[in-house]
């Protein structure tokens, strides 16, 4: 094969792949609203359920809840495949309210790590009114 065809060939895959790579990143995504309800509400309910820990296995189940409420603030930074997801991303006051949920969920995980039960009550308290905030200024049917 010489040169020129070579390079046919590999710009020829190139144009039947890069589609394909495209469509499957996005059908790898979901939705944030699949992350709210699937990842984000567990998550803080159980956050929010803390009582008095007692074993390392409870407060395990904690630091676990604070990490996946980071985790999913990654993801709703950026948006996900849902329709509005990209143009709510894109806005100041979605990246305030989220990173806001972020860092007391992050707060949630020192306090955890620090089995100092107090502290996570106080990160508790912070951590609802960005789901609040955010939840008004941008799908008013939602508390
Ligand atoms: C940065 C913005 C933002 C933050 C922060 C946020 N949410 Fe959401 N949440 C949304 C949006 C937008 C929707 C609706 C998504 C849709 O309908 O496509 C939603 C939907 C939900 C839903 C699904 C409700 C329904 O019936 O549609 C639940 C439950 C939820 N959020 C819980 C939470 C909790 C709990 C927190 C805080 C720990 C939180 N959210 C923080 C933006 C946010």
């Amino acid at each position: 094969m010489n040169v020129f065809n070579r390079s046919l060939c590999i710009a020829t895959a190139l144009i039947f792949t890069l589609p394909v790579i495209g469509d499957s990143a996005d059908a790898h995504k979901v939705t944030v609203k699949e992350v709210m309800e699937a990842v984000i509400t567990p998550a803080t309910n159980t956050l929010w359920g803390a009582e008095d820990p007692q074993t390392d296995e409870a407060w395990k189940e904690l630091e676990s809840a604070a990490i996946a409420t980071v985790t999913a603030g990654t993801y709703v930074a950026r948006g996900g495949s849902g329709e509005s997801d990209r143009e709510w991303s894109s806005e100041e006051e979605w990246q305030a309210f989220n990173t806001a949920m972020i860092e007391a969920a992050m707060d949630a995980l020192t306090a955890i790590r620090a089995r100092d039960i107090d502290a996570l009550y106080d990160a508790n308290d912070v951590l609802y009114p960005p789901c609040e905030g955010c939840h008004i200024a941008f799908n008013p049917g939602v508390q």
